[in-house]
């Protein structure tokens, strides 16, 4: 991004300033985060951030900034969605028995599509605006197999200087043919597409076989190799969600001790590893997972729609063989684009599992905990000085039923656990992407 192009984004953000320092659950609610009833951030003209406090105390060479008074609102960092598909955004809400059943009689139709550059175009578009208008400034997407789609989609994220990490999908088997790759094209386009976008302003490019139910051996042999060749590489799939999916994946893969053991096997277990939902997972694969550094995306809006099963959240991260846990909607086996949706039913799992979660881990994991396990946090996920602006301004009123139930709130975590159970993109009263005001439709 050239001075040329980029319009002068200084400001003062006047509101309720919110940001974490570190994880709830490592060091307690008190030491997590900091807020600023009163505060202000203020945004340079590069749209990075150059002071957060509070408001009295902006010093006087900030005085000229144009100031935005957001009032009681909750100024925070973007949201980050850790596990999504941009070629589902529009099939939420295809009703189906289970995973497989829901992925054959809808998913693998629709993605078929994505073989024109017009449709992806458009879809690429509709996708990050609507993920805009949720707050969700950053995410780990999934694509489809065509390099074209992946194209669409990082050609709109550069256009909204969004940071955005995805891949073109591998699929070689048990898919329609018009929905599969080979291992050899699969490691021609990924190669392509590394080196035409990996690093390309805010994007990264993810290594990503869709499971191990569409991928070959020969297949996973190619993953393990672009891994090998890009060490640097987040790698995104998905394991463990649905019973019948495990005994696909042992029975395709026979000498496998398990399906966590069939990415470990081609040397796709490490701190940049994304594995969506995890959710019947045994000790050896926990432990497993713990030892290299893996992180599972919890997507529990998705668990619960296709009825994949209940997420133990602090099981999975259990001290002795702690598991990273980040968060995501899964749009579309996800049922909303809110990352506030998305708690709430974070929370909703952890009541039925029978262990709570805060707000505060709650917001925690879709902000500075996300950005730490995709080592965005050098850029995004915190409000501090030369952090990139990616901001979020929430209204714990947004609507009447919002407000008279935040008439009675007493505490931060009161307001914020509001928030997240009554909230969705009309909480969203701002985004701003490296200090723009980004929040808009279609
Ligand atoms: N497993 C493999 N592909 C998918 C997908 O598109 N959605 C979900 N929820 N699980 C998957
Ligand atoms: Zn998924």
């Amino acid at each position: 991004m050239t001075n040329k192009t980029q319009s002068n984004r200084a400001a003062v953000l006047l509101g309720q300033v919110l940001t974490f320092l570190d994880d709830p659950a490592i060091v307690g609610e008190e030491r997590s985060h900091t807020c600023f009833e009163t505060g202000a951030v203020v945004i340079d003209a590069q749209g990075t951030i150059a002071w957060v406090g509070d408001r009295n105390a902006v010093p006087d060479e900030y005085a000229a900034y144009p100031q935005t008074d957001h009032g009681k609102c909750l100024i925070m960092p973007g949201f980050i969605d850790a596990h999504l598909h941009f070629p589902q955004y529009r099939m939420l809400a295809a009703y189906g028995k289970d995973l497989l059943d829901w992925l054959n009689r809808y998913t693998f139709i629709e993605e078929q599509r994505y073989g024109d550059a017009v449709i992806a175009a458009d879809a690429a578009g509709f996708f990050l605006d609507e993920l805009l208008a949720n707050g969700t400034t950053s995410c780990l997407a999934f694509s489809t197999i065509h390099p074209v789609a992946l194209d669409a989609l990082f050609t709109a994220a550069t256009e909204r200087e969004m940071a955005v990490i995805s891949g073109k999908t591998m699929m070689d088997c048990n898919a329609p043919s018009g929905l599969t790759d080979t291992p050899q094209t699969a490691y021609d386009d990924s190669s392509a597409l590394i080196a035409k976008w990996h690093g390309h302003g805010r994007l990264q490019y993810a290594i990503t076989p869709r499971f191990a139910v569409t991928s070959s051996e020969a297949q996973m042999e190619v993953a393990g190799t672009l891994k090998q060749e890009h060490p640097e590489l987040v790698f995104q799939t998905h394991l463990s969600e649905n019973h019948a999916e495990i005994e696909t994946v042992a029975r395709a893969f026979p000498w496998s001790k398990d399906y966590t053991d069939v990415y470990d096997r081609y040397g796709l277990l490490s701190e940049r590893a994304f594995f969506a939902h995890g959710i019947h997972l045994s000790e050896r694969e926990l432990l497993r997972l713990s030892e290299t550094g893996a992180s599972i995306v919890h997507c529990p809006t998705s668990n619960n729609f296709l009825g994949s099963g209940l997420f133990r959240y602090h099981h999975t991260r259990q001290a002795d063989r702690p598991v990273s846990v980040a968060i995501g909607s899964d749009i579309g086996g996800g049922t909303s684009y809110s990352m506030l949706q998305t708690m709430r039913d974070a929370y909703v799992v952890s009541q039925l599992a029978g262990s709570r979660i805060s707000a505060f881990d709650a917001f925690y994991l879709a902000t500075l905990g996300n950005a730490r396990l995709l080592h965005l946090d050098d850029e995004i996920g915190k409000l501090e000085p030369g952090k990139l602006a990616d901001i979020i301004v929430l209204d714990p009123d947004a609507t009447p039923a919002m407000a008279v139930r935040n008439a009675i709130s007493t505490s931060l975590h009161d307001i914020l656990f509001a928030l997240l159970i009554m909230g969705d993109d009309r909480a969203v009263r701002e985004t701003y992407v490296r200090g723009k005001p980004s929040k808009r439709r279609k």
